[in-house]
């Protein structure tokens, strides 16, 4: 990597260039173990949207939904002997792949998945497109959660449709759909509903209690609930978990599309690889027919990277969900000690829903930037009240990011 702009780090958290380990490395590498969160990669001149958005500028960038961790060492090698291969024409799954994703729902939630449900996808954003297009045949209107990933509100205009956003809560500072104004609500004009678990933003997990009161809604309007489930391998509290819509019920099951990827725990996003679980055959086929001369073939790197991490990486999550975890906390403390900040506490995804109402800034977002800290408008989730801080980097940036905060507030 070209480290010729590594300048652009703040001095007091740059890499060290001969281990390439910070200060703060040598202080919490054990707390770690093997895997160092703490190292500081520099990403410039690798065409990181992240890190290209603000190049030449000294703003830290916490915006888009990656993080800047390396790798697990066991992707790494996987894509590394892939490489050596030298070879690397079309690409496609067998039913061993499918397996590996069907043993990872079974290993992690007890929950039986056919191989051949599995369809494979190169992002969720194109299966949001492609559930839409392959089910509202008939249907102007797509259910949709009103504050959530832009893509939820724009996939159905795309389309054609009519995003129909659901009115959505921040009762025990969890952001999710409010299911008693759900419940409520006629879905006529409806087939399919969009739904986000965890949820991004805010990071809420929904519970199975939730999830079954949203599948009794979805049984009684005939809907087909598309769940994305991009961020659930990414758990903050090690007595939660997440429940994937198809273990609902016999009707979920069988009238769901279930997204799902390695991508952002495993930070292999753009490696561009996901997978759709499609049960009900009817339903998976209008799905592989919309594919059809519009989706192209998954990279082999992504499908590689994407099978390591389901069937080897549970060990290298397990201690980033840790560092996570700490991230969370941290800044939780730091932010909700400032006046004018409320930081809600999430459950799941390193995306923390910040509410900076309080502030009265005319465009919050400017204000940051101008401070030395990039954050994402609340708007672009339909929330103007708040900013999204992406706190999946190195410790010692966040607490570079968590000074300049204060040098601007305080
Ligand atoms: C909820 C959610 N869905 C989908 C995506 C993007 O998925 P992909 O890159 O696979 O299209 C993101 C990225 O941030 C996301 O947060």
């Amino acid at each position: 990597m070209v480290q010729n702009e590594a300048h652009i780090i703040p001095a007091n958290i740059a890499p060290d260039p001969v281990s390439g380990n910070t200060q703060k490395d040598t202080n919490t590498m054990q707390d770690n173990d093997t895997y160092s969160f703490d190292t500081i990669v520099d990403r410039h001149n690798t065409h990181s949207s992240k890190w290209d958005k603000y190049k030449q500028q000294d703003i830290i960038p916490l915006w888009v939904a990656d993080t800047d961790f390396k790798v697990a060492p066991v992707i790494q090698r996987a894509i590394e002997d892939r490489m050596d291969h030298g070879v690397f024409g079309y690409t496609s799954t067998d039913d061993q792949c499918n397996q590996v994703v069907a043993d990872y729902y079974q290993k992690k939630y007890a929950c039986h998945v056919d191989a051949n449900w599995v369809v494979w996808v190169p992002g969720i954003v194109a299966s949001l497109s492609l559930a839409i297009r392959s089910l509202s045949t008939q249907h102007q209107q797509v259910l949709t959660p009103d504050i959530v990933y832009p893509y939820f509100h724009t996939t159905p205009a795309a389309a054609g449709k009519q995003a129909n956003h659901l009115t959505m809560t921040y009762a025990q500072n969890r952001v999710r759909i409010d299911i008693d104004a759900l419940e409520k609500r006629n879905a006529q004009g409806a087939r399919v509903m969009l739904f986000c678990n965890p949820q991004n933003p805010g990071g809420a997990m929904y519970t199975r209690d939730e999830l079954r009161r949203i599948d009794d809604y979805c049984e009684a309007n005939n809907l087909v609930l598309v769940s994305d489930e991009i961020h659930a391998d990414i758990i903050l509290d090690k007595d939660k978990k997440h429940v994937p819509y198809l273990d609902v019920s016999a009707h979920a099951l069988n009238n769901s599309i279930v997204l799902g990827a390695a991508s952002k725990a495993f930070n292999v996003a753009g490696l561009a690889c996901s997978w759709a679980v499609i049960a009900n055959d009817d339903l998976r086929q209008a799905f592989k027919d919309e594919m059809h001369g519009i989706i192209s073939e998954i990279n082999p790197f992504g499908y590689t990277a994407t099978l390591a991490a389901l069937s080897q990486g549970d060990d290298w999550l397990a201690a980033m969900n840790r560092y996570l975890c700490g991230n969370r906390d941290y800044l939780l403390e730091e932010l909700n000690a400032i006046k004018g900040l409320q930081m809600l506490p999430l459950e799941s995804t390193f995306l923390a829903w910040v509410d900076v109402s309080e502030l009265k800034l005319e465009d919050p977002c400017a204000f940051f930037e101008a401070a030395g800290v990039g954050l994402s408008p609340g708007s672009n989730f339909n929330d103007t009240n708040f900013l999204r801080l992406n706190f999946g980097c190195a410790r010692s940036v966040l607490e570079e990011a968590v000074k300049r905060i204060k040098a601007a507030l305080i």
